[in-house]
């Protein structure tokens, strides 16, 4: 099936006097060939790459910065007076301000490098969370949770006498603002949502969210790992008081992540790990502690991950995530379509705002037979509870298929997936 053209991105001009977009609107085929791996095989077969929820590809220009830095600008940062440590040391804080520009973050103080969303949420959980738990006090999670943003939280409660309280769901995967509503007491000293679903793909009011936790005087913290790459954020029109994301699911290197932290918020709290490059001063007496974001990056960072992630948010820039979250929903609204009309299929997780992800099972096949003959088609999904089990406990299912979109996804994926699917369906005639 050929694609759609897809409309021109918003806000960029047109030749005066034409319709025509500019040679930078959105094409799918040169983003493509930004991408090196897209253009191999598997088995023989052309590569459809439709698991960029777990990681995405990464794009040309990210790999060359990863090279370029080890290649000519390898050195510590903060270290150093030589000039190589002075060149990594702006690239890295570079990258920082590009991140707080990303989220729309005030200070670029409020922006922490981490390992990734994991990690970030640690953070908050360990250093927030053993300053201002207590017995009785409540912390509020979703129903929709990644384990990422479950389990920080059940060890926090453990530590402080703490209780973990769970919004339900509903059977199209949604959080209802009245429910959520419901479950902030006089008792919750904290909000940790996901903005949108790594199982299900729905995204979450985070804003009103965001509006009824304040409007009690209660935190709230965004797990953003899986929307940073599918839509805008601006933390300061959110309002919320943490956000947290990974670089490698959107388009950047692994092992690197980011925690922003309302400035106050990051200033109340304690470190969350000792060691170099987040003190001002030591002693065998006493400690004190550098200024943020310093006190929060102990030892020698992940500094060509910065760099790398930085080269991504250039990327995407380039393209725009409003061009980008246009094509990811024209292409789920047709993935939708197709897979659901397979006799057998039943999607999970249908929720009118989501984006990127289809979740489905198949009557009769375990999601991991559905995974292998997919794979030997060359069409690379995730199967398995994606670390969501109690997502896949509401279901009354143990695991489910996925297939993710990212920029470089393309109707003639979606057409090899359901193709696929038919296989699936004659191998267990
Ligand atoms: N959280 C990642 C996923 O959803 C790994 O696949």
């Amino acid at each position: 099936m050929t694609p759609r053209k897809p409309p021109a991105v918003p806000g960029r001009k047109v030749r005066p006097g034409t319709e025509e977009p500019r040679p930078d609107a959105f094409d799918v085929e040169r983003v493509r060939a930004e991408f090196p791996v897209l253009g191999r095989t598997v088995y023989g077969k052309p590569l459809v790459y439709l698991d960029s929820a777990a990681t995405a590809q990464k794009p040309r220009a990210v790999i060359d910065a990863l090279a370029r830095f080890y290649l000519e600008d390898n050195a510590n940062i903060h270290r150093g007076v030589h000039y190589l440590s002075e060149r990594a040391t702006t690239a890295y804080e570079g990258c920082r301000d590009q991140v707080r520009a990303f989220l729309g973050a005030r200070e670029t103080c409020e922006i922490v490098f981490t390992h990734g969303t994991t990690e970030s949420i640690n953070l908050v959980a360990s250093a927030w969370g053993r300053q201002n738990l207590g017995p009785g006090d409540e912390v509020l999670i979703t129903g929709l949770e990644h384990h990422s943003n479950i389990v920080p939280w059940q060890l926090v409660c453990e530590a402080t006498g703490a209780t973990l309280k769970v919004v339900p769901i509903t059977d199209a995967g949604e959080v209802r603002l009245k429910d959520f509503e419901q479950g902030l007491t006089a008792r919750t000293r904290l909000v940790a949502v996901s903005h949108m679903s790594n199982a299900l793909g729905t995204i979450n009011p985070v804003r009103e969210m965001t509006a009824l936790a304040h409007a009690r005087g209660v935190p709230i913290l965004v797990d953003g790992a899986q929307a940073v790459a599918h839509l805008p954020v601006d933390v300061a029109a959110l309002g919320c008081d943490f956000y947290a994301f990974s670089a490698h699911k959107i388009y950047g290197p692994t092992g690197i992540g980011v925690l922003y932290g309302r400035r106050d918020r990051l200033e109340a709290m304690s470190p969350y790990q000792g060691g170099g490059d987040m003190i001002e001063s030591v002693t065998f007496a006493r400690t004190t502690y550098a200024p943020l974001p310093g006190k929060f990056e102990a030892g020698t960072p992940n500094i060509s991950g910065a760099i790398g992630l930085g080269e991504a948010l250039r990327f995407v820039a380039r393209i725009g995530l409003e061009a980008i979250a246009r094509h990811e929903a024209e292409l789920l609204e047709y993935a939708t379509r197709e897979v659901a009309a397979i006799d057998g299929v039943r999607l999970v997780g249908t929720a009118p705002h989501k984006a990127g992800i289809l979740s489905f099972v198949l009557a009769g096949v375990h999601p991991h037979d559905i995974g292998t003959i997919l794979d030997l088609e060359g069409v690379a999904i995730r199967v398995g509870h994606h670390c969501a089990q109690p997502i896949m406990d509401r279901f009354g299912l143990a695991a489910t298929a996925r297939a993710s979109f990212a920029v470089y996804n393309t109707r003639e994926d979606v057409d090899a997936l359901v193709r696929a699917i038919h296989k699936v369906k004659e191998v267990f005639k």
